[in-house]
């Protein structure tokens, strides 16, 4: 049976060693479809999944992650990418999806209204906002931004470094759901950002233009495997009940 939420949220740990015992491909896989239900800005999901079982790949990948134990004595990889450069096709599977979906006759004029919005929202303002030349638009967009802010409230989050941490915070969330799903059926994960990300991008062949989130192993805890016991700063440093 699965665990709950909180009980899935408290077992996840971040796993260092894993016991030498295969875990199910198609239960990891149903994991990252779980992923793809995160929140994602803008509905873009500028992400992908690479779901690495061969052995082979893994090992390559295990020196590309420093010989982390997390990746050498891990059972399957998922490489969590960040994949900005996409927004143009995701533009246009937004675009489809909503044609699609008002594609009624005898509309409300109350829907007509959203689906004129939502197609304006990705045919106009997502190109405006995604739209980069060598970060030299983000950042005229960003100065011209500050000025009306002083006027009005204004998104302003408009350099290509902040467009990149949009991806990569919608990335982070889909690891997360995938991490808590793992645990949801007792399987053990550890999130990586320690990697030469230029070798894994070659080792699995990922385009230049796509960015690495994170590297997730995955497998079944050893008795070692928790290198202590969970720790956290405590909580009223970190809550603000305003
Ligand atoms: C983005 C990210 C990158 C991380 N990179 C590594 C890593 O490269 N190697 C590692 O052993 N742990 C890595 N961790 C795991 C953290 O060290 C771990 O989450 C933290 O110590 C808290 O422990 P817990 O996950 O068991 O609660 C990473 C975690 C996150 C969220």
């Amino acid at each position: 049976m699965e665990k709950t939420v909180t009980e899935a949220i408290t077992y996840r740990r971040s796993c260092r060693v894993y016991k030498d015992e295969l875990i199910d491909i198609t239960k990891v896989k149903q994991c990252i479809e779980n992923a793809v239900l995160a929140p994602t800005s803008s509905n873009l999901q500028l992400w992908e999944f690479y779901h690495v079982t061969n052995k082979d790949v893994i090992k390559k990948l295990a020196v590309a992650c420093f010989d982390q134990n997390a990746a050498q004595t891990a059972q399957q990889l998922v490489v969590v990418l960040a994949r900005k450069d996409l927004w143009r096709q995701r533009c246009k599977a937004n675009i489809d999806f909503l044609n699609k979906a008002f594609d009624k006759p005898d509309l409300e004029d109350r829907l007509v209204k959203r689906k004129k919005m939502a197609l304006n929202y990705y045919q106009k303002l997502m190109p405006f906002t995604y739209i980069e030349f060598l970060g030299i638009f983000g950042m005229l967009k960003f100065f011209a931004f500050q000025v009306v802010g002083l006027f009005r409230p204004i998104y302003r989050q408009a350099r290509l470094s902040d467009m990149r941490i949009v991806a990569h915070k919608s990335a982070g969330l889909a690891a997360q759901n995938f991490m808590i799903s793992m645990a949801a059926i007792g399987y053990d994960t550890c999130p990586m950002e320690g990697s030469d990300t230029l070798r894994v991008k070659r080792i699995l062949d990922i385009p230049r233009s796509a960015e690495i989130n994170m590297i997730i192993s995955c497998g079944i805890r050893d008795d070692k495997g928790l290198y202590g016991p969970r720790f956290r700063v405590p909580f009223e440093t970190v809550y603000k009940e305003i």
